[in-house]
């Protein structure tokens, strides 16, 4: 290794760190999570928001800091213990199912921030400035449930850092008839999987998107965002864009996008949501057998 790279990898610091920010008010699955968090309704039987904290873990995240909001509480209690309840599972000799109870607590340090109005994603993602201090770290967006069979979608984002030290988002190739709906990136060039970012355009028209690959709810970013983010005018509706604070970051520093391997569910909206659920069903050990006899025999 040259003295240089050396130098260089050096710099890199490990991820260990990770952002949720779950302040949102999920208008579009009202009325469910009028008093529920989206980010608690579970596709089968865990919370949406737990198989998140699961790839963040099995990522190697060893801390999250979760973004919370008013009506959120039921996130904090669900990864916190709940003694009565292991007293309970104890008593009646259910020993696996309090195994399982006690690991959701066991999982990795969490801390918890208020966002005391929803005043947006980048908004949201400045309140972990102090805790997240100088170092890389992760936002993952808890909604977003990614599925894969090869390495943990942000395992992936995190190795291309590790390797280039620098901001790395998670890109989908959505049809052209939804690219409105996402952030969406506009490359400088593209290396297989890999692409270097050279700006970000929110829910654009159709004719005016720079590409079909999407910004999906994983990141990897340098703190610097924090700065940019400090910068970032509130738009029309009163709120602190990520992707205005993105585009200041890709005209400092280089940032790049990575097509991750994997599948990765929407749950926010409802197909997102359906499609989840049922994919979810049909690969489980236990129902999966049963789930899909079911299907195959539903009348129309
Ligand atoms: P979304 O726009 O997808 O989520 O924000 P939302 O606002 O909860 O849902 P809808 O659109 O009303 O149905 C993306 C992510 O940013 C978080 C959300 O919790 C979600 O994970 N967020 C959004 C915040 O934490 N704070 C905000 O002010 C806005």
């Amino acid at each position: 290794m040259t003295e240089k790279r050396r130098r260089r990898d050096r710099r890199i610091k490990p991820v260990k760190k990770a952002v949720f920010p779950v302040a949102g008010m999920g208008t579009r699955f009202l009325p469910a999570t009028k008093a529920l968090p989206k980010e608690m309704l579970p596709l089968v039987d865990k919370p949406v928001i737990q198989y998140v904290v699961e790839e963040a873990i099995a990522s190697g995240i060893e801390e999250i800091i979760m973004i919370t909001g008013r009506g959120k509480n039921a996130i904090e209690n669900h990864f916190d213990r709940s003694i009565e309840l292991e007293h309970l599972l104890l008593q009646r000799n259910q020993h696996e199912v309090l195994a399982n109870i006690q690991e959701i607590s066991n999982m990795v340090d969490f801390w918890y921030i208020r966002q005391k109005e929803p005043l947006g994603l980048g908004h949201a993602i400045l309140k972990a400035k102090d805790l997240a201090g100088d170092d890389p770290f992760a936002v993952l967006l808890g909604d977003d449930v990614i599925q894969s069979d090869d390495k943990p979608g942000l395992r992936q984002l995190m190795d291309v850092y590790a390797k280039i030290g620098a901001s790395v988002i998670a890109l989908e190739e959505v049809p052209m008839d939804k690219i409105s709906s996402y952030g969406v990136v506009d490359p400088e060039w593209t290396d297989g999987a890999l692409c270097k970012i050279k700006g970000l355009v929110e829910k654009p028209a159709k004719q005016e998107a720079p590409s079909n690959l999407a910004v999906i709810g994983r990141y990897v970013l340098t703190p610097s965002i924090f700065d940019h983010l400090e910068n970032v005018k509130p738009d029309s509706k009163g709120e602190i864009q990520l992707t205005t604070g993105l585009n200041a970051l890709c005209a400092e520093e280089p940032v790049y996008g990575l097509r991750f391997t994997g599948k990765r569910y929407d749950t926010g909206n409802k197909m997102g949501f359906l499609v989840a659920m049922v994919e979810f069903a049909l690969r489980r050990d236990d129902l999966g057998k049963e789930f899909r006899d079911f299907l195959k025999n539903l009348k129309p």
